[in-house]
């Protein structure tokens, strides 16, 4: 077995994912997406070398990009490229867990500043505007008053590049100062946290800090639909604790983060992370 590491920058988990790979006596490469150049028509057979290729980029766009490529070359990607287009993007996330019947938070969707000020008033203050594609809490505002909401729409509007012309509205959810995360991988929810925070933007890269949640029967079958809703593989689901409805799925991240979650948790996620590619490409090769 011989497999890939695709990434822009070696993190703590592609460190951490190469001592898995260590301990378990897989051969593997690590590859700098920023290297590679694709004659689309020409497969190229360097490739063929591999049994998988773990898709770790940094940038979501290059990565989806990679992964379209060499599924389309007949590659085992993980996850699959289908997968990440969809958690990559927040309205296809939300539309996917509509359709599975999995509660989010209210979301509207607007054009326009002045409709998007309609929404945001439909919903009521505080309300919160998301770029649709983004990660690490970057570029979110939670908006207390129809003054700030004008400016942030408009500063969106001017400034922005043009995935800013699309207003992602949410109500906002009167979270425990905290959020939860939860590990899915193929159809097991393998470990969750609470990332806590005093600011309401409660991402580890913001400074939240973490600690166990136990995943209960429900949390573990809400996981599981929103994972499926997605296509499954190996996911991070966001999910808030609505004070009155209970459980609401925020997003689904595709190539997650995970340094902050062992310790807590117990669990070692890159060992899970390998078993399932292991898992699966032995099943793909009938062995
Ligand atoms: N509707 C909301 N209500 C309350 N808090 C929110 C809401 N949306 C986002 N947040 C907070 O902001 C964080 C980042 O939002 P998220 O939608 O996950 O974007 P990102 O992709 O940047 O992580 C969440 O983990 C949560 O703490
Ligand atoms: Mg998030």
């Amino acid at each position: 077995m011989r497999l890939a590491i695709l990434t822009s920058r070696v993190r703590v988990e592609e460190k951490l994912l190469v001592e898995a790979l260590r301990q378990r006596a897989i051969d593997f490469d690590i590859i700098d997406d920023g290297e590679l150049l694709f004659d689309l028509a020409q497969p190229q057979q360097r490739w063929q070398a591999y049994d998988a290729v773990l898709c770790r980029s940094v940038s979501q766009s290059r990565g989806l990009a990679v992964q379209q490529v060499l599924e389309h070359w007949g590659i085992p990607v993980f996850n699959h490229a289908a997968v990440t287009a969809l958690c990559n993007d927040k309205l296809l996330t939300t539309l996917a867990l509509l359709q599975a019947g999995v509660p989010v938070p209210r979301t509207l969707l607007a054009f326009d500043a002045e409709r998007a000020v309609e929404g945001i008033e439909t919903l009521g203050y505080p309300a919160v505007l998301k770029p649709v594609t983004g990660s690490w809490g970057r570029l979110l505002a939670r908006v207390n008053d129809r003054d700030a909401a004008e400016a942030v729409l408009e500063h969106q509007e001017t400034l922005g590049s043009y995935q800013h012309h699309i207003h992602y509205i949410q109500e906002h959810i009167e979270k425990p100062n905290r959020d939860i995360r939860a590990f899915v991988i193929g159809e097991r929810t393998i470990c969750a946290i609470y990332r806590s925070s005093a600011h309401w933007v409660t991402n580890t890269a913001r400074g939240a800090t973490t600690e166990n949640c136990p995943v209960t029967p429900e949390l573990n079958r809400l996981c599981q639909l929103a994972a499926r809703a997605v296509g499954g593989g190996i996911l991070a689901v966001d999910l808030f604790e609505d004070p009155e409805r209970g459980l609401l799925v925020n997003e689904i991240n595709a190539t997650m983060e995970f340094r902050n979650s062992i310790a807590p948790t117990g669990v070692d996620i890159p060992q899970e992370m390998l078993e399932y590619v292991i898992s699966n490409v032995r099943e793909r090769a009938g062995v």
